[in-house]
């Protein structure tokens, strides 16, 4: 078995974008810059958004935060992504999700301009994905194939079977996983498939994107398997200084033995989608 290290694949892309930002401002352009919308104190995306600005600094781009109190109102923050489309000195933004419970997320999606919208989630940017079309691909689907190629693990022909149908994840990654180039005979699971275990025990390669720590146990993998936990669930432990860690959604421990890849979690699929995130940023800047 061999640990796929998404930090040090991580780690690697950020030095190749990094020499691509030198370039660009040796060639007189200038820095990519990315914006973050963060609402609220939400630990999960606290932690995630001081990782992109982090990594921003990494690879020179130039970043900016922008924060509100929980209590921001849909029409207020709507106003912000109206403010950041039109904004020439920003050449992508995200907005973190997920956001109050009285903000309509879709609707702040729809908002953004899909030319600046580096999270990949506009509809227009998904629907250029389903049609093949040069895109924004959300960072975690592009993350895990690049971690894929990276690691030659073969795909062509090979049954993928991803276990999760979310617009960020699991519906995204279904596309690329089958598009020409990548090749693979893909099945999508949820929670209404049937035969859960009798699918996913035919998977050369699984991905685990439900949210349910250790949900996928040893009786659910073929032996040779390539696994991708895309789980980050924090769940309470006293071993840590923070009271919390964070688990996969696979059974490490017990799985990890039997398959050729798999991902850990923290350090695995985590560190690429903040590679993917600049890459699209990069993009962005480009085509500005
Ligand atoms: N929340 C969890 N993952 C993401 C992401 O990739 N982008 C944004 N904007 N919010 C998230």
């Amino acid at each position: 078995m061999e640990l796929i290290d998404g930090k040090k694949t991580s780690t690697e892309i950020k030095q190749e974008i990094a020499e691509e930002v030198k370039k660009i401002i040796a060639n007189g352009g200038r820095a990519p810059h990315l914006a973050a919308v963060l609402v609220g104190h939400d630990g999960g995306s606290e932690t995630y958004v001081a990782h992109k600005i982090k990594s921003c600094e990494e690879v020179g781009f130039k970043s900016s935060l922008i924060r509100f109190e929980d209590d921001i109102t849909e029409d207020e923050l709507l106003k912000t992504v109206a403010k950041l489309n039109d904004d020439s000195d920003v050449d992508g933004f995200i907005v973190q999700l997920p956001l109050p419970k009285h903000i309509d997320e879709q609707k702040v999606i729809e908002a953004i301009d899909p030319k600046k919208d580096v999270d990949g989630f506009h509809p227009v940017n998904l629907g250029r994905l389903v049609a093949g079309l040069d895109t924004f691909v959300s960072a975690t689907p592009s993350g895990i194939v690049d971690l894929l190629k990276r690691y030659n693990i073969p795909t062509a022909g090979k049954h993928c079977v991803i276990i999760g149908r979310s617009n960020i994840v699991g519906r995204p990654l279904s596309i690329l996983m089958s598009q020409k180039g990548v090749d693979a005979t893909v099945t999508v699971c949820h929670s209404r498939t049937e035969n859960l275990k009798e699918i996913t025990k035919t998977a050369d390669i699984l991905v685990a994107a439900i949210g349910k720590p250790g949900f996928v146990t040893a009786d659910m993998v073929k032996p040779g398997c390539a696994i991708i936990d895309v789980g980050t669930t924090r769940v309470k432990s006293d071993k840590t200084k923070s009271g919390w860690k964070l688990c996969g959604d696979v059974d490490f421990e017990n799985v990890a033995p039997l398959c050729s890849y798999i991902t850990p979690v923290p350090g695995g699929v985590g560190p690429m989608t903040i590679c993917s995130l600049l890459k699209n940023t990069l993009k962005a800047g480009k085509q500005r």
